[in-house]
């Protein structure tokens, strides 16, 4: 099992737009492998390519209905056809520590895509499981569930990191002076 180390908020990797997969080689199935060890370790349930660093257009999420199973599924250069309805909910993300917020979206959504093998294929998905593939391909994006936030609410997160940031690095000044 190889393990990918996940990229976190304010990393400018996450707020790249990631680029179309045109070709579909065995360095990108092995990539896909990764991603999936990587999104189980963590654990979460979706993982998208720019979260450990890969800027291009490729999510992989768990379908499972059940907590203790595991059924994962690759969608490459998915986007977002229709969506219908409204749902609010609870989101937390792998690249952004320590905040869960609730987030609006779309109660029902369908999506087009491609498979590890790149064919096309197309999916519609509702509740949870919605929530999911919008959250994900919102990262192909550039975008992360802090941006459905309040103005105030993202401001306070940020300040909150920059504080954490600036306490670490003074930190390290402090453990290099020492030597
Ligand atoms: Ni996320």
């Amino acid at each position: 099992m190889s393990l990918l180390p996940i990229r976190i908020f304010p990393d400018p990797v996450l707020r790249q737009k990631a680029e179309k997969v045109i070709d579909f080689t065995p360095e990108l199935t092995t990539l896909i492998t990764h991603m999936v060890d990587t999104m189980y370790d963590a654990p979460g349930i979706g993982l998208a390519a720019p979260q450990i660093g890969e800027s291009i257009r490729l999510i992989v999420v768990d379908i499972s209905e059940e907590e203790d199973e595991q059924n994962s599924m690759v969608m490459i250069n998915p986007e977002i056809t229709t969506q219908e309805g409204k749902q609010v909910d609870e989101e937390g993300c792998l690249s952004v520590l320590d905040l869960t917020a609730s987030v609006k979206r779309s109660l029902k959504v369908t999506v087009s895509y491609q498979d590890a093998e790149g064919t096309p294929q197309e999916l519609s998905a509702e509740e949870r499981f919605a929530i999911v593939l919008q959250h994900e391909i919102d990262h192909l994006n550039g975008i992360l569930f802090l941006d459905h936030l309040s103005t105030l609410k993202r401001a306070l997160y940020k300040k909150k990191i920059k504080k954490q940031q600036q306490a670490a690095a003074k930190k390290k000044l402090a453990s290099n002076a020492k030597k």
